[in-house]
């Protein structure tokens, strides 16, 4: 998928589950700092940019009712939520999606080391790499964003966020992933991104600036 398809899709996600694209772009550029301090070459590090941003794309396949509840999901509702890995995955390919490392990633980016995620509860080293380190992007940016029942934001969400990350290693999280997303954190290389915490703004700037990123591939 080319950027512009790739930025459209963005948004018709954002417009669906009532957040702002500013989520996707933030998680694109941590993902993209990752793989750079892996030492990916810059074409993997473009692939796994594009794979970032279309990791949600399954959630236009959930109904409205459950995407936008405000409040808790039920049993059911939470089970129907979950498939939006699988109908993400099953998007891409009827779209003619050959990439592997997008399909895998938009499938399983909600699986666990200890095998206890989902779709698949798939374990370990049977999850790749690409998902393995995403999770964690997620879940750092789902912590560090601010939301209607959160009040610290900034470097004191982002101190509670590592904590969290930690305490789930080896758990949760690939315990590779965490040091590596550790590093980078305390490299500062990812403070800018972090700023953009705010999912009530829509910031423009930034979302253009991510855009740019990755239509330079740079
Ligand atoms: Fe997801």
């Amino acid at each position: 998928m080319d950027v512009d398809a790739v930025a459209a899709m963005v948004r018709l996600i954002s417009l669906k589950d009532l957040t702002t694209a500013a989520h996707t772009w933030r998680v694109v550029l941590y993902t993209r700092a990752m793989a750079e301090e892996f030492g990916l070459p810059p074409a993997e590090v473009e692939r796994l940019g594009i794979a970032a941003a279309l990791h949600d794309i399954g959630k236009l396949d959930v109904p409205d009712e459950i995407l936008q509840k405000p409040g808790k999901l039920t049993d059911d509702e939470f089970r129907t939520m979950q498939l939006h890995t699988v109908r993400g995955h099953e998007r891409l390919l009827l779209s003619g999606e050959t990439d592997q490392v997008t399909l895998e990633l938009v499938r399983h980016h909600h699986e666990r080391w200890d095998g206890l995620g989902y779709p698949d509860r798939l374990k370990g080293e049977a999850i790749t790499r690409a998902p393995r380190i995403f999770a964690v992007i997620d879940s750092f940016d789902a912590m560090t964003s601010l939301r209607p029942y959160r009040q610290d934001v900034g470097p004191e969400a982002a101190e509670r966020a590592m904590a969290e990350l930690h305490a789930g290693s080896g758990t949760r999280y690939w315990p590779q992933a965490v040091e590596l997303f550790d590093r980078l954190y305390r490299s500062g290389h990812v403070d800018w991104i972090l700023e953009y915490y705010n999912d009530r703004a829509e910031h423009p700037q930034f979302c253009a600036r991510a855009v740019s990123t990755l239509r330079r591939g740079g």
